[in-house]
């Protein structure tokens, strides 16, 4: 397979490059325009940006001679692949039957309103990725979520937010999650359900 030849990066009209020019030219260089390097490269971008931005891939596909359908396609397939920016924190809803009864879907739509962000997406602020699932294994502490690892049970819609706006206002997230995780327990205890870590 032949390679493209590498001029000088194409001029960026984005003052922020935007266009991800200098970060792609960069990471093309370093596998020697060989566009069968196609996924280190995207691996490259993903590590250097955090994830895949669109632009960077146009630019990727247009430099490489590669369809821009190809590399969606390979971004799409392999799970490690990430097409939107992840955000700071990870929330993790249980959407599963128990706590679909118990009023997950409100605690989904609260969380959203909240911090406009969809399932599977990115608050605009990037403090939050958002990603319902099917059953947490804990559906005794339904309806649950997960934030960074910790487990939160016996959630309404108003705790639920009164927890996450904790941890987006702290300064040490850690912290927040501690102090939200004792307030939960607390609550938790009261209800005669016992501690939430699984
Ligand atoms: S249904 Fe929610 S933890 Fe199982």
């Amino acid at each position: 397979m032949s390679q493209p030849q590498l001029g000088p990066p194409p001029t960026c009209q984005s003052p922020e490059h935007t266009c991800g020019v200098s970060v792609v030219h960069e990471i093309i260089e370093r596998y020697g325009g060989n566009p069968e390097m196609l996924i280190p490269m995207m691996q490259d971008i993903q590590a250097a940006e955090g994830y895949l931005p669109r632009e960077h891939l146009r630019t990727l596909g247009r430099e490489l001679g590669v369809p821009l359908s190809r590399i969606y396609g390979v971004a799409t397939f392999y799970a490690a692949f990430r097409l939107q920016p992840k955000g700071k924190h990870t929330i993790t809803l249980c959407m599963g039957t128990v706590c679909y009864l118990k009023g997950a879907d409100q605690i989904s739509a609260v969380i959203q309103d909240e911090f406009q962000v969809k399932p599977g997406g990115t608050s605009p602020d990037r403090k939050f990725t958002f990603a319902p699932v099917n059953c947490l294994g804990a559906c005794a502490l339904a309806p649950v979520m997960v934030v960074d690892g910790e487990y939160f049970g016996g959630l309404s819609a108003s705790s639920a937010v009164d927890i996450l706006q904790k941890i987006a206002s702290s300064k040490k997230p850690s912290e927040a999650v501690a102090k939200a995780d004792a307030k939960q327990k607390t609550a938790a205890q009261k209800n005669g359900r016992g501690s939430q870590n699984p």
